[in-house]
C-alpha cells in the first residue's frame, strides 16, 4: 500500500488545476498487480473538469484491465477526501469491492467502495448483470 500511496503522489505532480488550485493524483492497482496513475484536469468550462480516480480508471481501461483491486489517492487536504459521486459510479462499475485509501499527507483513511456506495446504477439485462464481470454491457 505504501508503494501504490507513493504512486498517488507522484501522479499529483501532474495535476492540473488552475481553477481550484487542489491537486489530486491517484493510482489504481489492478488483480495483476500494475499500477496506473492519473491527476485532475480542470477546464475553463469548470464543469468538463475529470477527477483524478476517473484518470486513472480509464487508463488502466484502456491497456487491457478490467479487475482492481485497490486505488490510492493523493491530496493535500486538511482531511482524507474519498471520492466523489461520479467517480464511485465509475469505479463500481468494475470494482464494487475495491479498497480506496486516501492519503492528505498527515492523515490516511481506507474504506471499501461498497461503503461510499452502497447501490450503484446498473443495467440488468436478460438476468444477469452486465457490469464488472466480463466488462460488457451489452452482448
Ligand atoms: N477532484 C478529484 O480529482 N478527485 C476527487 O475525488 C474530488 C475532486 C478534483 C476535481 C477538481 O479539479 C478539484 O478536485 C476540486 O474539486
Amino acid at each position: 500500500m505504501e508503494e501504490l500511496i507513493r504512486e498517488a503522489e507522484g501522479a499529483r505532480a501532474g495535476a492540473y488545476a488552475p481553477y481550484s488550485q487542489f491537486r489530486v493524483g491517484a493510482a489504481i492497482e489492478t488483480e495483476s498487480g500494475e499500477v496506473f496513475r492519473g491527476c485532475n484536469v480542470e477546464n475553463a468550462s469548470f464543469g468538463l473538469t475529470i477527477c483524478a480516480e476517473r484518470v486513472a480508471l480509464a487508463a488502466a481501461v484502456a491497456a487491457g484491465h478490467r479487475r482492481f483491486r485497490r486505488i490510492a489517492i493523493s491530496t493535500r487536504a486538511e482531511v482524507p477526501t474519498p471520492p466523489c459521486g461520479a467517480c464511485r459510479q465509475v469505479l463500481a462499475e468494475f470494482a464494487p469491492e475495491l479498497e480506496v485509501l486516501s492519503d492528505a499527507g498527515e492523515l490516511r483513511q481506507l474504506w471499501r467502495l461498497d461503503e461510499l456506495l452502497p447501490v450503484r446504477f446498473a443495467l440488468k439485462r436478460a438476468g444477469r448483470d452486465g457490469t464488472h464481470d466480463d466488462g460488457r454491457m451489452d452482448g
